[in-house]
């Protein structure tokens, strides 16, 4: 005896309709993914241990601590302003980027403080860190210190810098790491900005690309 649940199936035949409406509604979910919002990404440097608390004094003679930077966003460079080539063009390249995004969204721009560290504390006084800077960026703040307040702060950023003897005593070159540190709001690494990686050919830094990174990593 046969009943239905017997009977040989039909073979599964795709439908073509339901195939078009398939495609249609994998479309249709491709475009919705498209014009939605991607996840916000993890910064580059999340987890990283470096940074960490610093006392330095600024180009005015203040004395200025990374307490002060509370719940603002940090772009810090460190160099020195007797540089020949690299701090000038890096800093060049980072602060008219801070510029471009200060036009696009002045509010967000606001919250990020540009500090340049020096690794030359014997010849980067204050006064002479103070018309250094401001050739960059009105905001740029100078920091420097004695020699043991430097070493602390460079070692925090695991940057390394060495002294290279020049034609003079005094005109002695500083070979440095360098590197364009983004830090958030609580002093958390976030990204390291695009300057030239002098170990390569090409250029990797600009201004535009700058900009583009401080729109994607500051709130
Ligand atoms: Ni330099």
């Amino acid at each position: 005896m046969m009943n239905d649940s017997d009977r040989p199936s039909r073979p599964l035949r795709a439908s073509p309709t339901r195939g078009l409406t398939l495609a249609l509604t994998l479309a249709l979910a491709a475009m919705l993914a498209a014009c939605s919002p991607a996840p916000p990404a993890e910064p580059p440097l999340k987890g990283a241990r470096i940074g960490g608390p610093f006392a330095l004094t600024d180009q005015r003679g203040k004395p200025v601590t990374d307490k002060d930077f509370a719940g603002r966003y940090r772009l810090i460079y460190f160099g020195y302003s007797f540089c020949p080539d690299v701090c000038p063009v890096d800093l060049q390249k980072l602060m008219q980027g801070l510029a471009r995004f200060e036009k696009t969204d002045p509010e967000r721009a606001a919250r990020v403080a540009p500090i340049f560290i020096t690794i030359d504390p014997a010849r980067d006084t204050p006064v002479a860190l103070a018309p250094f800077v401001a050739r960059y960026h009105p905001r740029l703040i100078g920091l420097t210190g004695s020699e043991a307040a430097i070493a602390a702060a460079a070692k925090a950023f695991v940057v390394s810098y060495q002294k290279q003897e020049g034609s003079a005593p005094d005109r002695y070159l500083m070979g440095h790491t360098q590197l364009a540190f983004l830090m958030g709001p609580q002093g958390e690494p976030l990204a390291l900005l695009p300057i030239d990686d002098a170990s390569t050919p090409a250029d990797e830094g600009s201004a535009e690309l700058v900009a583009k990174d401080l729109e994607k990593w500051v709130q």
